[in-house]
């Protein structure tokens, strides 16, 4: 992208407008924080809940210490990995409107691993709260022809950076107490954070209910059937109708499938997760298969998060 096009896209972020651009982890549908209509206008767009809080994006770890406190936890993770795919919930400080944090106490910030991203926010000079750019409860997109398809006509601007290079959202993680809390699994992985800085607790919905309110179980849907292969592929006569997502190789006799590393590889796995089930999708409904049958990868490293979004795909359905 040319640096003539990043500084209309910054100056419509800086006048109310939203953009969508690419992030490390998937593309982002950003408006101004400190602006809540501008805020408004992406709930308008993405159809989604305004009980769904945002994530706000900085261009600098600098820039979240000016925004609000960090306790010890949270800086030192911010420390270690940012910038990069994690999100900390920190005290909301008063010029963050409630539409953005949708009235809790508390405000997600991360700061993006993203050339353009960081290019972009820089020149914004404004904090940009930024969702995933894909109507409410569809697939997060990994490529600007994703954000195209599925916001046509809603984003003043989108800014093209190619395919997003770990394709699962980021880590959102409540690092206000001595010990942090993961809310939602994402892109980095919990053995990371806590080689980093020991123990954490990974937040189950145990009462039902989602840990962070965009963990809802229907989240991250196809428009097409998704089941899981927990116990085995269906029997070959049953597979000519079916698509199938396969973890390393495509067992024979599906419609269509994709593999999603054939070595084997979480990190490969979980970049093409999003791409590979938009192609599935697009492949079940132009040939009127009866859906797709996804295989789990190995719940380990980002495997679980790959595995958080089948469950919640194949949950959709349910
Ligand atoms: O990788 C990502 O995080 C992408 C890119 C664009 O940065 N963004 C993203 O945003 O996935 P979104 O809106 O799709 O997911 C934000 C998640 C939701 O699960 C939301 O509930 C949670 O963060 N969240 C936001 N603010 C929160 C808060 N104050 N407390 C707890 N959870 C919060
Ligand atoms: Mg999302």
């Amino acid at each position: 992208m040319p640096a003539t096009g990043l500084e209309e896209a910054a100056a419509t972020l800086r006048s109310g407008g939203l953009v969508a651009f690419p992030t490390e982890t998937v593309y982002g549908l950003g408006a101004n924080a400190l602006d809540a209509t501008a805020v408004a206008g992406i709930f308008r767009a993405k159809r989604r809940p305004s009980f769904d809080p945002l994530i706000v994006h900085l261009a600098g770890a600098a820039d979240a210490a000016r925004l609000t406190s960090l306790p010890p936890s949270a800086a030192a993770l911010a420390a270690r990995f940012w910038p990069g795919p994690l999100t900390l919930v920190l005290p909301r400080p008063r010029d963050i409107p409630g539409i953005v944090t949708s009235g809790l106490d508390t405000v997600a910030v991360r700061v993006p691993d993203h050339v353009v991203a960081r290019e972009l926010l820089l020149r914004a000079g404004v904090p940009v709260a930024a969702p995933s750019a894909n109507r409410f409860g569809r697939l997060s997109p990994t490529t600007a022809d994703h954000v195209r398809t599925d916001l046509d006509g809603e984003v003043d601007v989108i800014v093209d950076g190619g395919p997003t290079r770990w394709g699962v959202e980021s880590t959102v993680v409540d690092a206000r107490g001595d010990r942090p809390v993961v809310l939602r699994l994402g892109a980095l992985t919990v053995e990371d954070i806590e080689a980093a800085v020991g123990a954490v607790e990974v937040r189950r919905g145990s009462d039902g209910r989602p840990a962070t309110p965009g963990a809802l179980p229907s989240h991250y849907a196809p428009g097409a059937p998704l089941r899981l292969a927990t116990a085995g592929h269906p029997p070959p006569a049953d597979r000519g109708t079916r698509a199938c997502l396969a973890f390393r190789t495509v067992p024979p006799g599906y419609a269509a499938g994709e593999a999603l590393s054939p070595d084997g590889n979480l990190v490969t796995a979980a970049a093409r997760l999003f791409e590979a089930l938009h192609r599935l999708d697009a492949a079940t409904r132009e040939r009127g298969l009866v859906g797709i049958v996804a295989e789990p990868l190995p719940e380990e490293g980002l495997g679980r998060a790959v595995n958080d979004r089948l469950r919640r795909a194949a949950a959709a359905q349910d």
